[in-house]
């Protein structure tokens, strides 16, 4: 084993009865890596997540964590933390008793154990709060206890599977913050499981795309928000206008595209409504619509081939509604995608 594979899928097939749920999926993470699992409801993610917890037997593929294949060891003697999006807390136990609830059951007592508490409750920022119980916490404190509880097991993995989705936005942006602090202190590998693309590209080192049961794209944030290699990641990182390219031309579903500059070899482009350029060029449009979105204003154009969206600078004087605008999608800014 390598630090770079520390924890290795290989050739995971996941189901439930005759439901393939991921299939042959192959993915290798570093020590003190911190991945995000990014992808739409029902994609694999929490299948994913339960197969490396050891709460999903595989149907295929073999699972490596530190040097060993732990694919048939039992849940409990995995070192793999799981915190879920519902705390699962248990309500009658004090905050010291619910995050000292696994080291009991290891075994450990008196001094040993309220070390070991205090640390993880001091590392989360609830020393504090030790005596209370669960329902007099607020939401991000509740899951600030559950990152603790499984914390103190010194997992060798820990996974979050959509830990802050829970949580109202600014305790959310809290969270994160949080997360990357408490990761950054202890060095533990995580996987963080996520639909939401904001969170995974603000969190992780690296980022996997995942799309019906299979790995669409691996890379870091930047590699996954600038060159997405498909349609799917394109609309799913905020390219809101997307082309197919066909026999030398860009094309909008069936309506092709007056358009003619020389074109990549790639299967399609993506153009994000801040680069298309507004005002001049050789394509034209009527404004459907225009928000006023802060420091842009947002435009929905039809044009001959289609709907397009762009994004012009708010300091610009307005395009009303019904009026005719010419603008240009510049290829050189469009993301090139390797699939349609
Ligand atoms: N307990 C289950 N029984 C049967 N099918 C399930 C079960 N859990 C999940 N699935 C199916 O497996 C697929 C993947 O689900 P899941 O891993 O929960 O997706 P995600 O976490 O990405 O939303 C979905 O099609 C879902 O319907
Ligand atoms: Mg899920």
């Amino acid at each position: 084993m390598s630090d770079q594979s520390y924890l290795a899928l290989d050739g995971l097939t996941l189901g439930y009865g005759d439901t393939v749920a991921v299939e042959k999926l192959d993915l290798t993470i570093g020590k003190g890596e911190l991945v995000a699992l990014l992808g739409p409801s029902g994609c694999g993610k929490t299948t994913t997540m339960r197969a490396i917890a050891g709460l999903l037997a595989p149907s295929a593929g073999t699972i490596r964590l530190d040097g060993a294949d732990i694919t048939r060891v039992a849940a409990n003697r995995r070192q793999v933390g799981l915190v879920f999006q519902s705390y699962a807390l248990f309500p009658h136990l004090t905050v010291f008793d619910n995050v000292g609830f696994g080291l009991r059951l290891k075994g450990l007592k008196g001094a040993a154990l309220r070390d070991k508490v205090e640390a993880g409750l001091t590392s989360v920022g609830l020393a504090a709060y030790a005596g209370r119980k669960p329902p007099e916490l607020s939401g991000g404190q509740q899951q600030r206890v559950a990152l603790a509880r499984s914390m103190v097991m010194e997992p060798k993995v820990l996974l979050l599977d959509e830990p802050l989705s829970n949580l109202d936005a600014r305790l959310r942006l809290d969270m994160r913050t949080e997360l990357q602090r408490v990761q950054a202190q202890t060095g533990v590998t995580m996987i963080f499981v996520t639909h939401d693309q904001a969170e995974a590209l603000s969190l992780a080192d690296r980022i996997v795309v995942m799309r019906g049961g299979r790995i669409e794209q691996i890379g870091t944030p930047e590699e996954i928000y600038n060159r997405p290699v498909s349609r799917f990641v394109a609309d799913f990182v905020g390219f809101e206008n997307i082309f197919s390219i066909r026999d030398g031309r860009l094309w909008l579903g069936d309506a092709a595209v007056p358009l003619s500059a020389s074109l990549p070899a790639a299967a399609g482009l993506a153009f994000r409504p801040r680069t298309v350029a507004l005002g001049a060029g050789p394509l034209s449009g009527v404004v459907r619509g225009v928000s006023f979105a802060g420091s842009t204003r947002e435009y929905v154009l039809d044009t001959s081939f289609g709907t397009i969206r762009a994004d012009a600078d708010a300091s610009l004087p307005v395009h009303p509604p019904g009026t005719t605008v010419a603008f240009d999608l510049p290829i050189g800014q469009a993301a090139c995608l390797k699939a349609d």
